[in-house]
C-alpha cells in the first residue's frame, strides 16, 4: 500500500512540481481553492477548501485520511503583502488581519496543531525572506529575524508561521527555499522567467550587484521532500544554490546560456539605493546555506547547473547558436 501525502497549495509554482513528480511509494491527495486537475495535474482526490477559513481547515484536517501533509500554500507577492502592514516593528497586525497574516502566519499554526493532534508528519515550506539580510547566507539553525523595517511583512508573517510549526510538539519539518525557479507553470512567473521576458521585451531594470541570493531549482525541492517524507525527518532544511550569486550574476549567467549579450546590463545597489516606500524590503545579504539536506544525500544544484537544465525544461535546445544574439 502506498503512503498518502496531503498537499496544501498544490497549484503553486513550487508545489505543482511536487504533485507532478510525487515520491516513489506515495500517492497524492490535495485540498485548496483550485482543483489541480484543472491545471493538468493528476491527483488521487481533491477537496475544495478555503485555506483562510480556520474552522473549515481544522474540520477538514480532523477528517483527512493521509500519512503526511506538506503545505506550499501562502500569500507570496512580497509587495502586495507589504500593503497589509500596519506598523514596521509590530509582530501582529494592528488593524484587521489581511490575507498575508492569515495564510502565512496563522494557517501554518492551525495545520501544525491539527497534525500534532493527528500524529501526522507535517512539512511546511518557508523562505530566506524571514531574515533581515544583515549577514546571509544563513545556516539552517538561524531563527527568523525579529520584525523591523528591514524585514518585509511577507517575511515577518512567514517567520511567525514557521516558528509556530517548529515549536509544535508533533512530528514536523520546515523546508526553506530561496527565489525558486525551474517549473514554468501557467499564470505564474519566477526569477528566471521574469528576467527572460524583460530582456526579450527590452524592459530590463538595473540589476542588483550587492544582493546575495541562492536561487532554488524547484525540482530539487521535490527531491528533498521525498527524502524528508521517507524518513519523517523533523529538522529545518534548506534547499538552495550552494553557489551564492546576485540578481546581476544570475541574469548574466542566464542570458549567456542563450548566447545573448551581457555587456550592456545595467547595475544597481540594493544597499545604497533609497528605498521606494511602495516596495517591500528585501534581504541584502540574504540566501541560504545548505548543510542538512546533504545528510539525506540530496545535493541541490548550483544556479549555473539549474540554468543549464532550464533550457531543457523550456524545450529549448542548449545551443547558443539557436537563439538570437541581441
Ligand atoms: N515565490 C517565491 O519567490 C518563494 C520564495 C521562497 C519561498 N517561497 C515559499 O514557497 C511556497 C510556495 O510558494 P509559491 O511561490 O510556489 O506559491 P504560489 O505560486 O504563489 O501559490 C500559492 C498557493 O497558495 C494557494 N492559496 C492561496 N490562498 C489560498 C486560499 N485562501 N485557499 C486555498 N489556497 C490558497 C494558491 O492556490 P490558488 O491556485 O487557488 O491561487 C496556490 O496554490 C510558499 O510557502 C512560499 O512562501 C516562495
Amino acid at each position: 500500500m502506498p503512503s498518502t501525502v496531503l498537499v496544501l497549495g498544490a497549484t503553486s509554482r513550487v508545489g505543482s512540481h511536487f504533485v507532478a513528480h510525487p515520491p516513489a511509494g506515495w500517492s497524492v491527495v490535495t485540498a485548496g481553492r483550485t482543483d489541480p486537475r484543472s491545471r493538468g495535474l493528476t491527483v488521487d482526490s481533491h477537496a475544495s477548501l478555503d485555506l483562510s477559513d480556520e474552522a473549515a481547515v481544522r474540520g477538514f484536517l480532523r477528517g483527512a485520511k493521509a500519512d503526511a501533509c506538506v503545505n506550499f500554500a501562502a500569500r507570496t507577492d512580497v509587495d502586495g503583502c507589504e500593503k497589509e502592514r500596519s506598523d514596521p516593528s509590530a509582530a501582529r497586525p494592528t488593524g484587521l488581519p489581511g490575507s498575508a497574516w492569515t495564510l502565512n502566519a496563522e494557517l501554518p499554526r492551525w495545520v501544525a496543531e491539527e497534525e500534532e493532534r493527528a500524529g501526522r508528519f507535517f512539512v511546511h515550506i518557508s523562505t530566506d525572506y524571514v531574515f533581515d539580510g544583515a549577514h546571509g547566507p544563513y545556516p539552517e539553525a538561524t531563527p527568523p529575524s525579529p520584525p523591523s523595517e528591514k524585514v518585509s511583512w511577507y517575511g515577518v508573517t512567514k517567520g511567525i508561521g514557521e516558528s509556530a510549526v517548529f515549536s509544535s510538539k508533533g512530528p514536523r519539518s520546515v523546508l526553506r527555499i530561496s527565489h525558486p525557479y525551474g517549473n514554468p507553470s501557467p499564470g505564474r512567473t519566477d526569477l528566471a522567467l521574469t528576467l527572460l521576458a524583460q530582456r526579450r521585451e527590452d524592459r530590463l531594470h538595473p540589476l542588483y550587484v550587492d544582493q546575495r541570493i541562492t536561487p532554488t531549482w524547484i525540482p530539487d525541492v521535490s527531491t528533498a521532500l521525498a527524502a524528508i517524507l521517507d524518513l519523517s525527518s523533523t529538522r529545518i532544511y534548506h534547499v538552495a544554490s550552494p553557489e551564492v550569486t546576485s540578481p546581476y550574476g544570475f541574469a548574466k549567467a542566464l542570458f549567456a546560456s542563450r548566447g545573448w549579450r551581457t555587456d550592456d546590463l545595467r547595475t544597481a545597489s540594493l544597499a545604497s539605493q533609497a528605498r521606494d516606500p511602495a516596495r517591500a524590503a528585501r534581504p541584502v545579504l540574504g540566501g541560504l546555506l545548505v548543510r542538512e539536506v546533504h545528510k539525506l544525500d540530496v545535493r541541490p544544484r548550483s544556479f549555473r547547473e539549474g540554468i543549464r537544465e532550464l533550457l531543457d525544461v523550456e524545450g529549448v535546445p542548449f545551443s547558443p547558436a539557436a537563439v538570437r544574439a541581441r
